[in-house]
């Protein structure tokens, strides 16, 4: 077989505790300097021991329920974020995370952080340029794409953001939950690009909680379960699982939502 694009070799990442403050703030403040003591001491696991690898041109997903280490998943992909131990490697050009506070900036206009996003990427202002128009019509924030973004809600990010990535051909193409905002119109539009994708040798780690977008788009599937590794396998077979152990019927045949709605639901 051929090299890995991305390989994590048992690797782990953990937050300051600070984020995290057990018990409560209120028992944190009355028992203030042993709480201090433990959170210059303790970390919060984000990811314990995972290992996984992606081949050139795979269409990976990852899925789990909130919180469970996705998006860390893809800040270590992206070089965002070191681990703490273990080794990762990526190799190839890849996309930015253009998550909320990643990636773009607040006080720059749409069209300004696409220039920003593509150059940062490696391609010239001609090559962004010539791109501009086929992202600023998929996005469909013709009318604000002047303004900054800062006046933009989370869903106009996300469509902004899906374009940028989706139409400045990445070696490696990071998608987090981009299918769970936005109308159900638009998230069907961006299956449809993905669709685009799956023929290419575009590599695509998709993070979602449409089981049905990663039964339809990928060839494999993770699924992350308490900050470490449940289970990498065919996303049928992954699906199954999840549904059975989220206590929701399974139904591959079901489009889009109904699925992952019901896993949302029972799970968050
Ligand atoms: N910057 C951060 N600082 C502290 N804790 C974080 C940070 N980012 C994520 N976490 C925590 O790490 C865990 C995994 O988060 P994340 O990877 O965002 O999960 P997911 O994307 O699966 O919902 C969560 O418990 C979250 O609260
Ligand atoms: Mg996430």
């Amino acid at each position: 077989m051929q090299e890995p694009v991305i390989s994590f070799q048992q690797v782990s990442k953990s937050y300051p505790l600070y984020y995290h403050v057990r018990g409560g703030f209120k028992r944190f403040l009355l028992n203030f300097s042993k709480s201090m003591k433990s959170l210059r001491e303790e970390r919060f696991e984000a990811l314990r021991d995972i290992s996984f690898e992606v081949y050139k041109g795979e269409k990976f997903g990852i899925i789990g329920r909130n919180g469970a280490g996705k998006s860390t998943t893809l800040g270590l992909i992206a070089g965002v974020l070191k681990p703490n131990q273990g080794i990762v490697k990526v190799r190839g050009r890849i996309s930015p995370l253009l998550a909320l506070g990643a990636g773009f900036q607040r006080e720059l206009t749409g069209r300004e952080n696409i220039f920003m996003n593509g150059i940062l990427m490696g391609l010239t202002r001609r090559e962004v340029k010539h791109k501009l128009d086929q992202i600023i019509e998929f996005s469909e924030l013709e009318e604000f794409i002047d303004l900054p973004i800062l006046t933009y809600s989370s869903g106009m990010m996300a469509r902004l953001g899906f374009s940028v990535v989706a139409h400045l051909d990445p070696e490696i193409l990071l998608i987090d939950e981009v299918l769970g905002v936005g109308d159900i119109r638009f998230q069907k539009k961006c299956v449809n690009k993905m669709m685009e994708f799956k023929e290419s040798g575009t590599t695509i780690v998709l993070v979602t909680h449409s089981i049905a977008s990663v039964i339809k788009l990928c060839d494999r599937c993770m699924w992350i379960e308490n900050h470490t590794v449940r289970m990498i396998g065919k996303p049928l077979e992954v699906a199954e699982i999840y549904c059975k152990e989220a206590g929701v019927d399974f139904d591959p045949t079901a489009y889009e939502n109904t699925i992952s709605q019901q896993v949302e639901s029972t799970m968050v």
